[in-house]
């Protein structure tokens, strides 16, 4: 492969956008920020200099960063952050990888507006296995907040109460006309009558999972995570953060303009979201400029069959080598924690469900990041900055799933720790995922950093081993599953590669309130299964 370069300036750009204007963090003043281009085993070396106030880490979502986990990206769990005025070189290779993958700030809320997408092509001469697009095009979906969003995250985390929503939904960074003062703040695709388009939909979005459906047409699902799929015919998916998928569309209809919209997909109760849509007008070139644009149909915002249809139809192009023999299993409960209120003045940080604080956990353990990176801490052998405990004591025996846990967390007291799973170099790994919670249930979309793996499973209410059903030929291969509402996932994987590595819910909230754990897969024999030394410009806390 070859070597691409490029600058990334964080600095700050001056938008308007819904009546207001204000200060947004992007790369190199452009929003969604620069697109990066490879090909496949191709290098990718990205300088980013800092030029803002605030901290920030770039992660590049999806790419596996083979024996490169020091570019991971994440916030004290690969790297310090970039200070104000400081530069981080990333280097890493696309091995094997291609598809659809995107970069976003990976430090506090900064993700909002700190995005834009990674396309990495086939090598030269090799096609895609279906008809080559005549055209395509990068649809990533966001969240817009009017508020700064460093500051928004330490209010929610102090008031102990949930998030607000936020101001609008976007298309490539627009809100369209269904907010105020964008009617022409709207992203448009000129399509040629009777052409194949693919849409490279990814949703960088902070907290909200979203359906994307488009007036009258239907969307052929070929790629899922930068992985194929075989091909699936639908009218609507949904994406969660952290996730993107490739569809064609053909501009099969008559000539006019079609509303492409991206909406809400909330499965809890009592939460707060703007169950507003964001559209974008898929326009069919001879089209009038003043037709009216042809509604889009989303689905209810809590329409669960929608998004078990799509998963269920989901599976890899061709036949997929599995492990088989398993290794290990971790059973992880994740969901969402109402903590007794602890403080002596209530109003201050206990604003959550029964005056109490919201938090989050993976097997009712809330993860918080420590002062300086695991990664660094687990290299260097500094001591005291994390454990080598999770699941922990009282939950050890989830390591051997039999059958489903009737007695899982209740979820009312979550236990803080900075709690990492050791696993050896090559190990078989089977983990299965339990949607828990007390307030309520939702889907929440776990992403595991340094890895794909295959969704053998997925199912509603208790896994049970006796009845879950495992798709142990062509399951997707995948970086972020959405466990169902109240259901459970089931993923394997060969932890061949080391490092340390982040597995959270990509809703950044449930983030910050501690909804992950670290895995840390050590050195094998070798120089192909070493993790090399750290780069001189690591930056430092
Ligand atoms: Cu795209 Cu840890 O995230």
């Amino acid at each position: 492969g070859s070597t691409r370069f490029y600058d990334f300036k964080v600095q700050t750009l001056r938008v308007t956008k819904l009546c207001n204007t204000k200060e947004i963090v992007t790369v190199n003043k452009i929003f969604p920020g620069p697109v990066v281009y490879a090909q496949e085993d191709d290098r990718i070396i990205v300088t980013v200099t800092n030029e803002t106030p605030y901290n920030v880490t770039i992660h590049w979502h999806g790419v596996r960063q083979k024996l490169s986990c020091w570019f991971d990206g994440p916030s004290y769990i690969t790297q310090c952050p970039i200070q104000a005025g400081q530069s981080f070189t990333y280097e890493f290779t696309m091995v094997k990888q291609k598809g659809t993958f995107f970069w976003h700030a990976h430090v506090s809320w900064l993700r909002a507006t700190v995005y834009g997408a990674l396309i990495v092509y086939p090598k030269t001469g090799v096609p895609h296995p279906f008809k080559h697009p005549y055209e395509e095009h990068i649809v990533i979906l966001g969240e817009y907040w009017l508020k700064d969003v460093v500051q928004l995250e330490k209010q929610v985390l102090a008031s102990g109460g949930g998030s607000p929503p936020a101001d609008a939904f976007t298309i490539n960074g627009h809100p369209g006309p269904n907010y105020n003062c964008s009617s022409n703040d709207v992203y448009k695709i000129d399509v040629v009558p009777e052409k194949t388009y693919m849409l490279r939909l990814i949703n960088a979005g902070l907290n909200m999972e979203n359906f994307f459906t488009i007036a009258n047409h239907k969307m052929t699902i070929v790629e899922v995570d930068a992985e194929y799929t075989k091909p699936f015919t639908t009218d609507r998916v949904m994406v969660g953060p952290g996730q993107t998928i490739n569809v064609l569309v053909t501009a099969d209809q008559p000539i006019g303009i079609y509303s492409m919209a991206m909406g809400p997909y909330m499965s809890a109760q009592n939460v707060s979201f703007q169950n507003i849509s964001s559209i974008a007008y898929f326009n069919y070139l001879g089209a009038a400029t003043n037709s009216i644009s042809l509604p889009a149909k989303l689905p209810s915002f809590n329409d669960n069959l929608s998004v078990k249809t799509v998963m269920d139809g989901l599976r890899s192009l061709n036949q997929v080598s599995v492990p088989k023999e398993i290794d290990m299993t971790l059973f992880v409960t994740v969901g969402l924690n109402v903590n007794k209120c602890k403080s002596k003045t209530p109003q201050q940080n206990c604003q959550g469900p029964n005056n109490g604080t919201f938090a989050a956990s993976m097997n009712n353990f809330t993860f918080v990041k420590p002062p300086i990176s695991v990664l660094e801490a687990y290299y260097k052998n500094i001591e005291g900055q994390f454990t080598e405990d999770f699941p922990g004591a009282p939950l050890q025996f989830y390591d051997f799933v039999d059958g489903a846990p009737n007695n899982a967390p209740n979820n009312t007291q979550a236990l803080n720790g900075t709690k990492t799973k050791v696993i050896e170099y090559g190990t078989n790994v089977q983990i299965i995922f339990q949607d828990t919670g007390t307030v309520s249930t939702e889907n929440h979309p776990i992403h595991l950093h340094g890895y794909s793996f295959y969704v053998i499973g997925f199912g509603t209410g208790n896994f049970n081993i006796r009845t879950a059903n495992f798709n142990l030929v062509d399951p997707p291969y995948m970086n972020t599953i959405g466990v169902p509402v109240g259901g459970w996932a089931a993923i394997r994987f060969v932890a061949d590669n080391p490092g340390v590595w982040f597995m959270h819910c990509h809703i950044d909230v449930h983030q910050s309130w501690g909804l992950g754990t670290v895995l840390i897969v050590k050195n094998g024999v070798g120089e192909l299964e070493t993790l090399p030394h750290p780069p001189v410009d690591l930056p430092q806390c």
